[in-house]
């Protein structure tokens, strides 16, 4: 059973220096499976998705359009909405950085933090000078020792961004007198904070490595959130960005209703690239300013296409829109989540994404269905087969179909490995690999020859189980298992996981099949 009652899950809110590429719709996607699957779980959720628009970055790519900031943002933001909905993301809110209501929270956390002591009893907010390294790619500070220089003589971060030299004044947060309590927090008081347990690993030995003192306003341009009176300053992009995940709850306002029902946040999903923003930065900015941290973070890896690292420059960017186009949005959703262990880094490829389509799509799944139902319409009079008494091999697969959204539940939400998205499906296919055996054996085909009563009994535990898998694939594949269940019969009212518990009723009509996934087709093959 489900621990809270409330679900609070966050994607990280996307830089609008870009347009919105497979790496994006990623993140998101794996977002919008767990939001879903926690709504048919019974349990009241807030799912957010957003753009990040304040920084260098973000000002130099509107200079670089020649458009002014704000007129640049609000066109490049309009492409992340416009791909949560091709991808059918079901968020609550989609926040902007530069709203007003975001303006407002992080004024107030800065205030907050402001107002607070260090563990160790010093302000936590000190005005000095910043002299060091930044990578505006990555809007990061970095330490020399973490750069490298390459054969054209450049600096660069461990991301491969340039880096620059910059001097200017600036806020800092006392970082360094956070790092017993950050160790004290990932040890004992929240284990399961950081996963996978390799990003909680390298987590732990950097924050041991010891904290420096962070840069947290910039005084070299103006395209952030003004820090409060100190004028000429903004604040540092990071602690603009994180604060994006109370902001759409109505923080600061301390009687805000979204805040008090599902803070603090139950995940955020983020990539690889972006642990230690929140997994050491996000969790001492909260604490200073009083706030609860989030109850984890987990890190995915990235994707390649066809081998190579995806970027503008080399011109292999995965386009979500076109491989919607090509493959289907439900092919696209379930491929991105069963081909790679969730956590770990992945290679796209026209031919691993068609092998998906076909092999677990089409002739697993879609066939199963197809042969049942097809079978039904034509020798079983087009209704839910009367059963009569189960055999033993029918009970086994029926517990089985049973015990199929448990399983589930635990690799999404059971720590410390969660979510397994890809092994989640595969306990589903499992069950389909199995259902499709059950079909060849009993054969209702030769049944409807020798023993009528059977066969229907036979066809009967079929839709059960084909009922069990759509039913639990709802949040992968929505339209796919929407039409399914239709063909199934089962009402709109009872698709959510309390109905699982429910049955098909034998004699209610079914509606005339048709195939869920069609095969693809390449051109050679046409
Ligand atoms: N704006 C920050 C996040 C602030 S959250 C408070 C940011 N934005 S981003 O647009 O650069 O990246 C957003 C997410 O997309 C990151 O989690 C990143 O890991 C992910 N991806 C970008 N390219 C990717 C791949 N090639 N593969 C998988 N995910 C990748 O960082």
């Amino acid at each position: 059973m489900p621990d809270r009652a409330r679900y609070y899950i966050t994607s990280p809110i996307y830089y609008v220096n870009d347009a919105p590429h497979i790496g994006h719709a990623y993140t998101t996607l794996a977002c919008d499976v767990l939001a879903r699957f926690m709504r048919l779980d019974g349990r009241e959720v807030r799912f957010l998705t957003g753009t990040d628009e304040h920084g260098q970055k973000v000002e130099k790519a509107a200079a670089l359009a020649g458009m002014a900031p704000k007129d640049f943002t609000d066109k490049v933001s309009q492409n992340f909405r416009d791909l949560a909905t091709a991808m059918n993301f079901s968020h609550d809110d989609f926040i902007r950085t530069t709203e007003e209501r975001h303006i407002r929270a992080c004024q107030g956390i800065w205030q907050a933090i402001a107002a607070n002591k260090t563990p160790k009893g010093n302000a936590n907010i000190y005005l000095g000078q910043y002299d060091g390294w930044y990578a505006v790619r990555d809007e990061a500070f970095y330490d020399e020792k973490e750069l490298t220089t390459g054969p054209d003589g450049k600096k660069r971060a461990p991301s491969g961004a340039e880096v620059e030299w910059v001097v200017e004044p600036s806020y800092f947060f006392r970082l360094s007198d956070w790092q017993e309590w950050l160790l004290e927090y990932y040890e004992r008081g929240n284990p399961d904070f950081i996963g996978p347990t390799t990003r909680r690993n390298e987590v732990l030995s950097f924050v041991r490595g010891g904290l420096t003192d962070l840069s947290i306003s910039r005084t070299s341009f103006k395209w952030g959130v003004p820090v409060p009176d100190a004028p000429g300053h903004v604040m540092y992009v990071w602690l603009d960005a994180l604060t994006n995940y109370a902001t759409a709850l109505g923080y600061p306002d301390p009687n805000a209703a979204l805040f008090r029902r599902f803070w603090p946040a139950d995940l955020h999903v983020v990539g690889k690239d972006i642990v230690r923003f929140h997994t050491v930065y996000w969790p001492a900015f909260l604490a200073a300013a009083g706030a609860e941290p989030p109850r984890r973070v987990f890190a995915h890896g990235w994707w390649t296409n066809e081998g190579q690292k995806i970027s503008k420059s080399l011109g292999n960017v995965i386009e979500p829109h076109a491989l919607i186009a090509r493959y289907g949005l439900d092919p696209v959703r379930y491929f991105l989540l069963r081909e790679v262990p969730f956590g770990q880094d992945g290679d796209f490829s026209h031919r691993a994404m068609v092998g998906r389509l076909n092999s677990d799509l089409a002739n697993d799944l879609g066939n199963l269905a197809q042969r049942v139902l097809g079978f039904i319409a034509k020798n079983a009079g087009a209704e839910v087969p009367q059963p009569g008494a189960f055999a033993a091999v029918d009970e086994e697969i029926l517990a089985e179909a049973r015990g199929l959204c448990g399983r589930v539940r635990a690799l999404l939400a059971g720590a410390p490995n969660a979510p397994e998205f890809h092994r989640a499906l595969e306990a589903v296919w499992a069950l389909v690999t199995k259902a499709n055996f059950f079909v060849d054996k009993q054969a209702p085909w030769t049944l409807r020859k020798t023993d009528a009563a059977r066969m229907s009994t036979v066809l009967y535990v079929l839709v059960e189980v084909l009922r069990h898998v759509a039913l639990v694939l709802q949040p992968f594949m929505p339209d796919s298992m929407a039409k399914l269940l239709d063909q199934l019969a089962v009402p709109a009212a009872a698709r959510d996981f309390a109905s699982l518990e429910r049955r098909l009723v034998a004699g209610t009509a079914l509606p005339a099949p048709s195939g869920i996934f069609p095969r693809f087709l390449d051109d050679a093959d046409r």
